[in-house]
């Protein structure tokens, strides 16, 4: 018997790290993703090609696996460990995929109980947005508050987004931390990132594709003056802007992953970006998970 799933990576277009301290993000579900295709052999359960050299991989699948009996197949078209949520992908993918091999019902209830048990290995204590963006798809504004996340869906139009990957991945934990070490030097920034997200809700409403580049410009130089940015990622929000980008932003933790870009003419970015070796793509919002099961 073989089984498979699907599920969508995402991406923040604004709001990160102020989310951490009780303001929304916005957030999207992107066209890339995780493939997870599971069928019945004998043997102990694990993957049956090398897909990465990740130790908490074998935990993640024993957690909604039996521990014999499953050969694992797992296909990304996410960069990994660059903040475009590739292990939440893998944890809806995975949760989906086990529920079918079992002939269970693949309800949102038992998806997200198996992906966030799945998420918890790789991050800790995940806010739980990059696994719900997955499983929904379309934008989520969200944000934490003492009960728990609130989650709210977003219209957004189709925005023509490219991704830059720097090459190097940020550790999302080590960034958090530091920022929280120089709270009360940074959190007027933080409001000012909040404010700027309350401030261009109407323009990304509307698809005011100056409106929302100028508002990313700023609020990569707010998490600039936080300390998150790395020079490469300055860069390529500079080369963004020179090659026709309305703007550009870090997008997730910072200190490496990627730089998300506002281009409704992709071409010269994507041609610089590859003259300066960094990996350069156009992603689309998905929609809607429905169909992906
Ligand atoms: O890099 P990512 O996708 O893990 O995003 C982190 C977003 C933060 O706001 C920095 C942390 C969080 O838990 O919300």
């Amino acid at each position: 018997m073989t089984v498979e799933a699907f599920a969508p990576g995402k991406l923040i277009l604004m709001g990160e790290h102020a989310v951490v301290y009780g303001h929304p993000a916005l957030a999207i579900a992107v066209n890339r993703g995780m493939r997870v295709r599971l069928h019945s052999r004998p043997g102990a359960t694990g993957i049956d090609h090398s897909f990465a050299d990740d130790p908490r991989l074998t935990e993640a699948l024993h957690r909604v696996l039996p521990v014999a009996g499953v050969g694992v197949e797992i296909e990304s078209t996410l960069p990994i460990g660059r903040g475009m949520g590739s292990s939440a992908a893998l944890a809806v993918a995975l949760g989906r995929a086990s529920l079918k091999l079992e002939g269970k019902p693949v309800t949102s209830e038992a998806v997200n109980e198996r992906a966030f048990a799945v998420e918890r290995i790789f991050h800790g204590q995940p806010s739980g947005i990059d696994h719900t963006v997955s499983m929904r798809g379309g934008a989520l504004l969200y944000n934490r508050t003492d009960i728990g996340p609130e989650f709210q869906r977003f219209e957004l139009p189709d925005l023509p987004i490219v991704v830059i990957d720097s090459g190097s991945a940020g550790n999302t934990a080590d960034m958090v931390r530091s920022v929280a070490e120089r709270i009360e030097d940074v959190r007027p920034y933080l409001d000012q990132i909040s404010e700027l997200l309350q401030n261009t809700k109407a323009a990304l409403q509307k698809g005011d594709l100056v409106a929302i580049g100028q508002a990313w410009h700023e609020n990569h130089w707010l998490l600039r003056a936080i300390g998150v940015s790395t020079p490469t990622l300055d860069k390529i929000v500079r080369v963004a802007a020179e090659s026709g980008a309305t703007g550009a932003k870090l997008a997730g933790a910072g200190g490496g992953g990627v730089v998300i870009a506002l281009a409704p003419n992709p071409g010269p970015l994507l041609v610089a970006a590859k003259q300066n070796g960094w990996d350069a793509f156009e992603v689309r919002q998905n929609e809607s998970d429905e169909n992906q099961r």
